[in-house]
């Protein structure tokens, strides 16, 4: 068994999951083994849409695995990250038994699919220092063994607080814990990140495991595709694990569309500008008098910290600029997290908080 396997729910390990229509791979003429209908819809005039996806679509899969220089194998696409996060809570922790290590301030979907499925949830926060908020691996590896773990959950570039984490660090972390827990680094944010992806440690380190997203950087957060990019025996399971047919047709397209060269070289100019306007916005408003921090950003976002974080906000929505509240989050009970928008959307959020810099 790879070692990775012995990670997994033992019930699960040899486990079949669904054989759907397109599981056998049969050849034929006429399709008449999975209850579709003879004919399109009146409205799907291509008439794509008739009959039951590829579970993993050929030409996808191929387009994904080039842009994350990774083999096929080793990837399995879904529903965006979040399917893939909730899949691997599910297939590695036994409810009440396998613990769950999270970092908050953090994004919340590992906490709450762990929360789904009953697996008990182990929170390691993050340290705010002078270089701005840091994942502590020492103490994230000691909780992981003394909990038993399963799953670490690490957020490079980091949702809210903007950091990114070293890949000696996380190399460190997947030695300390190899046999014990599988080291996820969601890197929903990679593409506006100085720093290489951890997919580059999994040849040394198979306990290594990355997501990736189409909605972020490539503007596709409404197509659903994201993927994680695993150890090809645990891609396997999970695979099992998964909805019949997870990826819509109408949405491979767009993202096999979306990953088209002219595509690409267009995403490439968006994330440029967007990490030009990220530095412009940071200075901007580290200089208004209302500000007390803004961190560095890795991702397409900056998290602040006001004096008046009720007054910002409300400035803000008054000027019709919607960003989103972290004051609930622990340790930011001052902070709002602002997405780098276009220019002019931007120039906009700042004329917004000007009012507020007025009356400071
Ligand atoms: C850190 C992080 N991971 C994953 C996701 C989920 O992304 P997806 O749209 O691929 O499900 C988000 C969404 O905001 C996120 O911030």
């Amino acid at each position: 068994m790879s070692g990775l396997l012995e990670l997994v729910r033992e019930d699960l390990r040899d486990f079949g999951g669904y054989k759907s229509a397109r599981t056998e791979s049969l050849q034929g003429e006429v399709w008449l083994n999975a209850n579709e209908s003879a004919w399109a819809n009146p409205a799907d005039v291509r008439g794509t849409c008739r009959r039951y996806p590829e579970p993993q679509p050929t030409s996808l899969r191929a387009a994904l695995s080039a842009l994350y220089g990774c083999d096929e194998s080793q990837l399995l696409i879904g529903r965006g990250s979040d399917e893939a996060i909730d899949l691997l809570v599910r297939a590695l922790c036994n409810p009440g038994r396998d613990a769950v290590v999270v970092t908050p301030p953090v994004f919340g979907m590992y906490a709450v699919s762990a929360r789904l499925q009953g697996a008990p949830v182990i929170e390691v926060p993050l340290r705010d220092g002078a270089e701005g908020f840091a994942a502590d691996l020492d103490a994230i590896a000691q909780a992981a063994l003394a909990a038993k773990a399963k799953l670490v959950f690490l957020c490079s570039p980091s949702n809210p607080v903007g950091s990114a984490i070293g890949l000696d660090g996380i190399a460190a972390l997947a030695t300390r814990l190899l046999g014990t827990a599988l080291v996820v680094v969601d890197e929903a944010y990679g593409e506006f990140s100085d720093l290489a992806s951890a997919s580059t440690l999994q040849a040394r380190h198979a306990n290594v495991a990355v997501l990736r997203t189409l909605s972020k950087a490539h503007a596709l957060a409404a197509a659903r595709i994201g993927v994680l990019i695993a150890d090809a025996a645990l891609i396997g399971v999970l695979r099992r694990c998964q909805a019949p047919y997870p990826v819509p047709t109408p949405c491979a397209e767009i993202a096999l569309a979306g990953l088209a060269r002219e595509s690409q070289l267009e995403t490439g100019c968006r994330v440029a500008l967007v990490r030009s306007e990220r530095a412009r916005l940071h200075a901007a408003l580290a200089a208004m008098p209302g500000v007390l921090r803004v961190y560095g950003s890795q991702g397409n976002y900056l998290l602040v910290r006001f004096h008046d974080a009720e007054t910002a906000f409300r400035s803000l929505l008054a000027a019709g600029v919607v960003v989103r509240d972290q004051r609930a989050a622990p340790q930011l009970g001052n902070a709002l997290r602002i997405t780098i928008g276009s220019p002019e959307q931007n120039d906009r959020m700042l004329s917004a908080l000007r009012p507020q810099e007025a009356a400071a």
